[in-house]
């Protein structure tokens, strides 16, 4: 019987993205106004789209000697920016520009020069709860009887979206702050006890969970940037299926753990060992504030720790990783805003098992790294929704390039080295147009 990969599926399947496409943001902070404000930017030609694989990246077709390498956003039929319209959620009111000004990722000037277009978009108010997120204290949120009343307000506020704003469709993207954190319990297991969880205020489920519920209620593909478990429990997955709608996550992939995804593996490819691999970061945003908290790093942790293990596969490589050490601290330090410094100490070992270091000092910009990858997720979950042969199947995980910790199907380990995942996203996009995949054989090159 034929697997759903060997089946073909056809370019002209894919329903065509005419209209607007409403992207919808819980969590108006620093990667969301960095994001909104550098598509304004981008739109109004004073800057490019660097970074971003969907805007900037080429996709070869066919073999090396037929030189067809367009534009990813020429090939795949992805949304243009000037049709994306914005919105979201934030427990801070007040309006993007002023939120833009206190994340101080972008220069004043720039923003000064979109003013209009950024005081433009006001956040509604958030559903939140402090437990989840103890270091922030809400000015603009929403009350209700319970979760479930909640999350219904949720769903009206899309629907009002979807009628003032005359978009054809909707993304949702979880820019919100990282919450404590959880392990799956009963009540993440089915939508049935899902569902009566939200009536009985249950307190397993957080906040981007509601957030989540009501997107896919509404048919609205949902996004988590964050390391919350949010999508990846069976509930979800199980809405999504039901719905046809798309989810992915986890925690985009920016800094730190970008690089580390580029090591690991090469060590690995080269039988290096890996003796220990610390890892520390300082950072000064509001999302180090909210990670100073040991609940909410834990969080953190957890999404930042599985990467090396499923890479270098110590079951597998017991001489070279058995006894690997892995540590990964984050700490608030004010000064340096969104400037994220990460630094890295690697000891590995090599033939006869002499010891060699390796220091690695990455003085990045978080919310820089984090905005081109979440404008590509919403035009890549677009796709995915209007796209038959992947809107079905719920985790997307063609889009792990994008995730510190990529959701998978249960019982399959998630893909960590960036270009398999990279390799991943680009033959999905080949597959569903209808193009040969790219297996780097090349034996053809050398026959007769
Ligand atoms: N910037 C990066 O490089 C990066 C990388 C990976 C993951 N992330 C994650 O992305 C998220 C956003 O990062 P950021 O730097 O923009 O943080 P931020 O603190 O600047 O923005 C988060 C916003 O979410 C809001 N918020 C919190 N709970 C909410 C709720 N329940 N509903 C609506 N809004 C809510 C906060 O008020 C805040 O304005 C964080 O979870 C962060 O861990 C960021």
């Amino acid at each position: 019987m034929a697997t759903p990969e060997a089946a073909q599926p056809s370019a002209a399947s894919i329903t065509p993205h005419t209209g607007k496409l409403g992207i919808m943001i819980p969590g108006m902070g620093a990667v969301a106004t960095t994001l909104i404000a550098g598509v304004e930017a981008i739109r109004r030609g004073y800057a490019k789209p660097i970074g971003s694989m969907s805007q900037m990246g080429t996709i070869r077709l066919g073999k090396r000697t037929d030189n067809r390498t367009p534009l990813i956003k020429d090939f795949a039929p992805l949304a243009p920016l000037d049709d994306l319209v914005f919105t979201g959620w934030d427990i801070f009111g007040g309006n993007l520009y002023d939120a833009a000004k206190t994340a101080a990722v972008l220069d004043r000037d720039q923003l000064d020069a979109m003013k209009p277009f950024l005081e433009s978009i006001e956040p509604m108010p958030a559903v939140f709860e402090e437990r989840y997120v103890k270091r922030l204290t809400p000015k603009h949120q929403k009350v209700g009887k319970n979760k479930c009343d909640l999350a219904n307000q949720i769903r009206n506020d899309i629907a009002e979206f979807k009628a003032k704003s005359g978009t054809d469709r909707q993304v949702m993207i979880w820019c919100g702050s990282t919450e404590i954190y959880i392990e799956q319990k009963p009540v993440h297991q089915t939508l049935e006890a899902f569902e009566k969880g939200l009536t009985e205020d249950d307190p397993d489920i957080s906040p981007s969970m509601l957030y989540a519920w009501a997107a896919l209620k509404e048919g609205i593909p949902f996004a988590n940037g964050a390391p919350n478990l949010t999508v990846d429990i069976p509930a979800m997955r199980e809405l999504s299926k039901k719905m046809n709608t798309p989810i992915c996550g986890k925690d985009f992939k920016t800094g730190q753990t970008f690089i580390k995804t580029v090591l690991a593996p090469a060590f690995k490819t080269r039988q290096l060992g890996v003796a220990g691999w610390y890892s520390t970061n300082i950072l000064g945003n509001r999302d180090g504030e909210v990670l100073d908290d040991p609940d909410n790093f834990k969080t953190k942790e957890v999404s930042k720790l599985g990467v090396l293990e499923h890479i270098l596969q110590p079951e597998l490589n017991p001489d070279l990783y058995g006894d690997m050490y892995h540590k990964v601290r984050i700490n608030y330090y004010p000064p340096r805003g969104d400037n994220k410094e990460g630094w890295d100490n690697i000891d590995i070992f090599g033939w006869l098992g002499y010891p060699m270091q390796l220091k690695v000092d990455f003085l990045c910009r978080d919310s820089i790294l984090a905005a081109p990858l979440a404008l590509d997720l919403c035009l890549f979950m677009d796709l995915a929704q209007r796209t038959p042969s992947l809107r079905g199947l719920g985790i997307q995980e063609w889009l792990s390039f994008y995730f510190k910790d990529p959701d998978a199907a249960p019982g399959v380990y998630p893909e960590h080295d960036l270009f398999i995942q990279s390799m991943k996203l680009k033959n999905t996009l080949r597959h569903i147009m209808g193009e040969d995949l790219i297996t780097h054989l090349g034996l053809d090159y050398y026959g007769e």
